[in-house]
């Protein structure tokens, strides 16, 4: 897909199709005014029958004499309280979603007044609401992602063509890094293996310029690495400690200063193990490898968009499967820093291979961690699939990480880390039990973590945004890559 903008008005533009956004309950204004008129009134008459009411979700296809062939209007519901971001990237996400199934040779978006700074959200919308994972196995589908030669930015006259172009162009690489986020999480746990997520690595790095390191379970051992080995036991195919990095670790020819570790949960298959899990969705828990896809596609979208980036990702990856081998409730494993752990449910797994992926980060030198992980159900149950709940410290990394996220339109909220619960984590056998009493269990799950860093570090639990069960209107079912984005505007904003 080419990416070009131009300044002018909508009616001068020559494109098969393009796209402006109604919000609810608001008048025909400004630039739509004029368009009205050049369309001898054709949106009032629309807008009086009901087709351009704003619903979200609501879109009208029609035909014109412009030189854009046909107008569609996208409904963004009422606006979304002080966040236009996340309104442009529905924009972009709802328009191409609703030409699925066609060829559009030019697609043409009108990006209204601020066109710099949402250039790059629309363009992301674009591609990522061009996503179906329905194309993963299947040849057959009715409507497949539309088919998209070029995408025309449409910014008022006079406005900054080259800026606007350079933006949406990267909106479109963070797009499709997303979309390739969503790829791995989304196969099946048949079909990618934690070897075959270390394939798919070692096959990104190289075509991305990424050192790459893998680490099986004898170099593990070696390590010491108990708890990441501890969750792999019970299954047949073997875990993978996969390790990316971009630009030179400190020290090595490069001036020290932050050194940004991404840490993502790589569990192919979630079973629960010993304490299995009930038959009801227990299927979804093939996503529950959607933190190691985003950390690994997040370092290879920086790479195409600033390569040498100083940057670090790491993936541990097993299948937590029930068997002769498996841990017990009950085990004892001393982790890579040498704390003693008491696996109480084995079901609570991914806080321990982040327990040692996170040693292991700031062991690389990483001064800086971000991790993100589809740790809990109660995420959901507490935020649902619109907000990613999350921890760190100190605030002030926190706070970094917030303020991407809002710029790239992904929230993240944060949730309070009370170390007085700490004491309850303990066992007369160990330092630390890796599940306790229900009470405060969501705050634990990331007092958990904490136990394992040093350094500046968040936790983002995409336990409920990580993959929606239902189609959007912006987005397909199945993993939805978020996150990736908020990850990406890290590491670039930081270096
Ligand atoms: N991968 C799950 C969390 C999960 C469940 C994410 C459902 C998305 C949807 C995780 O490994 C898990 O099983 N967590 C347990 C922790 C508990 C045993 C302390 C949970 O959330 O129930
Ligand atoms: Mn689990
Ligand atoms: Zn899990």
């Amino acid at each position: 897909m080419r990416v070009r903008a131009v300044a002018a008005h909508p009616w001068e533009v020559p494109a098969d199709v393009l796209a402006f956004p109604v919000l609810e309950g608001s008048a025909l204004l400004g630039e739509l005014a004029a368009l009205d008129e050049r369309l001898d009134g054709t949106l009032s008459r629309l807008h009086a029958f009901g087709e351009l009411s704003g619903r979200l979700g609501g879109t009208a296809l029609f035909p014109t004499g412009l030189p854009a062939q046909y107008l569609l209007a996208v409904g963004l519901g009422p606006p979304i309280a002080g966040d236009p971001r996340i309104a442009a990237h529905r924009f972009g996400a709802q328009a191409v979603r609703r030409l699925a199934g066609r060829a559009v040779h030019r697609f043409a978006l009108w990006l209204g007044d601020d066109p710099v700074d949402t250039a790059e959200l629309v363009s992301r919308g674009v591609a990522e609401g061009d996503y179906d994972p329905g194309t993963l196995y299947r040849a057959d589908l009715e409507e497949p992602p539309a088919v998209i030669d070029e995408l025309i930015l449409v910014a008022p006259p006079g406005a900054d063509v080259g800026t606007i172009a350079a933006a949406g162009e990267r909106g479109v690489v963070v797009g499709e890094g997303t979309n390739l986020a969503r790829d791995l999480a989304n196969r099946a746990a048949n079909d990618l293996s934690p070897m075959a997520l270390a394939d798919e690595a070692a096959a990104l790095a190289a075509r991305h310029g990424l050192a790459v390191e893998i680490i099986g379970p004898d170099e593990a051992e070696r390590l010491g690495m108990g708890l990441f080995l501890a969750v792999g036991r019970g299954s047949d195919n073997p875990p993978r400690f996969i390790v990316l990095r971009s630009g030179e670790p400190p020290g090595r020819g490069s001036p020290d200063g932050r050194y940004l570790a991404l840490v993502g949960k790589g569990v192919t298959f979630d079973s629960g193990g010993i304490s299995i899990k009930a038959a009801d969705r227990m299927s979804e828990m093939k996503m529950d490898k959607a933190g190691a896809a985003t950390v690994i596609a997040a370092i290879a979208t920086v790479a195409r968009l600033r390569p040498g980036v100083r940057l670090l990702a790491l993936a541990p990856a097993v299948e937590n499967m029930p068997g002769p081998h498996s841990t017990r409730p009950g085990d004892v494993v001393r982790a890579l820093n040498g704390k003693v752990v008491e696996i109480d449910n084995t079901d609570a797994e991914g806080r321990l291979i982040l327990g040692d992926a996170l040693v292991y980060a700031e062991r690389l030198g990483a001064t800086h961690t971000v991790d993100v992980a589809t740790l809990t159900g109660a995420s959901e149950r507490l935020l649902g699939k619109a907000v990613t709940p999350a921890f760190g410290r100190p605030q002030g990394w926190f706070d970094e990480v917030a303020a991407a996220g809002r710029r790239v339109a992904e929230r993240i909220w944060q949730m309070p880390l009370i170390d007085e619960y700490v004491h309850d984590m303990e066992t007369w056998s160990a330092e630390l039990s890796n599940s306790g009493p229900a009470e405060g269990s969501f705050v634990k799950s990331g007092l958990f973590l904490s136990q394992f860093v040093t350094k500046p570090w968040v936790h983002l639990d995409i336990g409920g945004t990580g993959y929606h069960r239902k189609a959007t209107p912006w987005a397909a079912a199945g993993a939805t890559g978020e996150t990736h984005a908020t990850l990406v505007e890290l590491a670039l904003a930081g270096d």
